[in-house]
């Protein structure tokens, strides 16, 4: 049947991961399996998460391998392991242009704004929200997009808006926009991208050799 075997790259809560693992039991990814989530530090709680689920984990430590110790070993786990998606759920660091150019499959992220507002280097988890709020913008929101060499500056798949609210602290801002648009959009651009993925594979097993 060809299913898309996606791997989900963690830092720490993991809220957006445990979102994909209850969608994909509610039976909405039927082209889909999560076939392992691999985390940048070893105490990371999403692991946790998946242990839960009976996922396989790979618990990798990015500040004692180093940027490039942990992105070898990463790397090697996916190819054996015949990734098919990477989705960053929640990862913290930017990947660099050499792991992404040798990963060879495509890689999403969820990021907590209407990029290109609120992206790039330097803006993660709450920093984000701080600096919606220093703003003053009336809305925000979240964005499923494709990672490439750019920080946040790949193709946008999915987008929704959430309002800023008087009294609005970072974290009240976050957790609206992880409720109202985050654990909802990740979900659906990762079925929708299994089902393309899986045809994809269908049509190269069915094609003449
Ligand atoms: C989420 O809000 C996610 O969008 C953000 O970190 C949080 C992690 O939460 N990611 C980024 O800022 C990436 N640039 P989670 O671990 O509970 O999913």
């Amino acid at each position: 049947m060809g299913l898309t075997r996606l791997a989900v790259l963690v830092s720490g809560s993991g809220t957006n991961l445990q979102a994909l693992i209850d969608s994909a039991e509610r039976g909405e990814n039927p082209a889909g399996r999560i076939a392992l989530v691999a985390s940048s530090a070893p105490d990371a709680y999403g692991l946790e998460r998946a242990r839960a689920a009976r996922i396989p984990v790979l618990a990798l430590d990015k500040k004692a391998l180093g940027s490039q110790g942990f992105e070898a070993r990463l790397l090697q786990a996916l190819l054996e392991q015949e990734i098919d998606l990477l989705v960053l759920a929640g990862f913290l660091h930017i990947l660099s242009r050499d792991f992404i150019a040798r990963l060879q499959v495509p890689i999403i992220n969820i990021h907590p704004a209407l990029l290109p507002a609120f992206g790039g280097r330097g803006f993660y988890g709450l920093k984000v929200h701080q600096a919606v709020l220093a703003a003053g913008v009336p809305f925000t929101g979240a964005t499923v997009h494709y990672v490439n060499e750019i920080p946040d500056g790949g193709q946008i798949l999915l987008q929704k808006q959430v309002p800023v609210l008087p009294g609005d602290t970072p974290e009240l801002l976050q957790q609206r926009v992880m409720e109202q648009a985050e654990w909802l959009l990740l979900p659906q651009a990762v079925a929708r991208l299994c089902t393309e993925l899986q045809r994809q594979k269908e049509a190269s097993l069915d094609a003449p050799s």
